[in-house]
Parts: structure tokens; sequence; C-alpha cells
């Protein structure tokens, strides 16, 4: 605990309890100490993240799931009135962007019986999905892997996507700058860039009625808001402040 807090670990007590708990020898507790205390995520140590009561396992550099994402899963189960699936298949969930699959794992287990699919462009990111997700892992970009076969079948497309401006990513704290993929961080100029793209083409891919739900930032949100208007879908805004997280939510229309 004393090189943990030396080497300015806020919650060093927590930290080295989780620590003891997954090192299987000494030795593998000291090794994982010193990464710590070389700066990677705890969760890219001990090797997992929880997220919405689940564990997520984490590899080293894949994004690790933030707490504050869990308002996004909340937010498309009540977009499904809170609804549990019926029967395996009758709820198509689309994780794009999914990093480990900490979305795509939590909506599975939410709905009970939803058919998931995740993708994401990172192999590393796709490899450590494949091992949360209850379903089909793609690499690639965006909609490009997935089967032609959900075009219009989508219930909930939910992306959490890079959506940090280019300019501010020097100022995120050194562990995401350090051991997260500048893939998973960099949204480009407002930041916007990858929402814009998953805006745009979610019409082809949505069910009558179907959801899509995109975290961004409250500075975002409006711009965000908008894109989503430009695709034809209707767009609200819902926020957290408790856990500091902004979901922008559109619905394609329901056939007249
Ligand atoms: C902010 S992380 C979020 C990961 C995960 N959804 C979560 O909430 O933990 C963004 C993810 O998007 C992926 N990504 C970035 N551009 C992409 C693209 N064009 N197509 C697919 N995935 C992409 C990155 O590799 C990264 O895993």
């Amino acid at each position: 605990m004393t090189r943990l807090r030396a080497a300015g670990c806020v919650f060093a007590e927590e930290e080295t309890r989780l620590l003891i708990s997954a090192a299987r020898t000494p030795e593998e507790l000291a090794a994982m100490v010193d990464r710590r205390v070389a700066g990677l995520p705890l969760e890219q140590v001990i090797g997992w993240a929880e997220f919405c009561g689940l564990r997520i396992a984490v590899d080293p550099g894949v994004f690790v799931p933030r707490r504050r994402t869990e308002f996004l899963v909340r937010q498309a189960v009540l977009a499904r009135g809170g609804e549990e699936v019926a029967r395996p298949g009758d709820v198509v969930v689309v994780d794009l962007c999914c990093g480990a699959g900490a979305i795509g794992a939590a909506l599975a287990a939410a709905l009970g019986g939803a058919e998931v699919h995740a993708v994401d462009i990172d192999p590393a990111a796709v490899r450590c999905a494949g091992r949360n997700v209850p379903g089909s892992v793609y690499q690639g970009d965006l909609y490009e892997p997935l089967p032609a076969a959900l075009r219009g079948r989508v219930g909930i497309l939910a992306a959490n996507v890079p959506y940090v401006p280019t300019g501010e990513i020097g100022f995120l704290p050194p562990e995401a700058r350090a051991h997260e993929p500048g893939v998973a961080l960099d949204g480009g100029a407002d930041g916007l860039d990858v929402l814009r793209r998953v805006a745009a083409g979610a019409p082809e891919w949505l069910a009558p009625g179907g959801h899509l739900l995109i975290e961004t930032s409250e500075r975002q949100a409006a711009s965000a808001a908008a894109a989503f208007a430009d695709s034809g879908l209707t767009s609200r805004v819902s926020r957290s402040d408790d856990l500091d997280a902004t979901v922008i939510i559109g619905q394609a229309r329901r056939r007249s």
C-alpha cells in the first residue's frame, strides 16, 4: 500500500485489497504492483472492471469501461420500457465501438435473451470483447462488418464512440493518454467525427421505432443532437449529474 500511495493512487487501500485478491502468488503480486506504480490503469492490471454489476474482462491496451457509461445502459433499457425480451432474437442489440464489450454484455444481462452483435476496429478490443459479449463480435469500421441481414432489424444501437476533441487529448489523465489507444479516445476536431458517422448510418440499420443511444459530453450535446436530427431520427438529451454522464437518444420512425 505504501508504494501505491507514494505513486499517487488515491484509493491505495482499496487497490491493495483488489491486487491481493487478483494475484495468485507473491511474485505475481509484486509484478502487478510494479505495473500499477508504472501507471497502468488498475483494471488492466487486475484484468477486469466492474460494470453494471458484471465483471468485465479488460486486457492491456483496451479502453477501460467507465462507470458513467452505465447510464447509457440504463437509458437503453428504459427506452424499451424496461421490458425483458420474451424470446431470444426478439430484440437485436448492436454495440458499436464496443471496446471490451461492456455495453453489449450489460444489455444482454439486463434484457435477458437479446441477440447481441458488437463491433470494434481494434483487434485487441475485439479479442477482449469476445470474452465478455454473449453474441457475435466483429472487427471493422463501424457498420461495415455487420451481417447485411441485420439491416432494418436493430432495436437498440448503442455506441460509446471516441469523443475527446483532438486538441484536448493532452489534458487527459496520464493513465488514459499512455495506456488507452488513441483510436479509443480521439473524436476529431470537435470530438464528434465518429458520432456523426454513426448517426448518419443508423437509419439503415434500425428497426422501425428502434433506438440509437450515444454517450457524449454535456458541452457537445446540442451539436450531437443536431447530428441525430440530420439523419432523420427524433432526438433527446438525457443527463445524469451523479455520474457526469450525457446520452443522446434517438428513435427511428415507426411504420405508419
Ligand atoms: C471510448 S471507447 C469505448 C469502448 C466501450 N464502448 C466502452 O464503453 O467501454 C471507443 C472504442 O471505439 C473503437 N473505435 C474507434 N473508431 C472506430 C471505428 N471507426 N469503428 C469501430 N470501432 C471504433 C475504439 O477502438 C474503442 O474501443
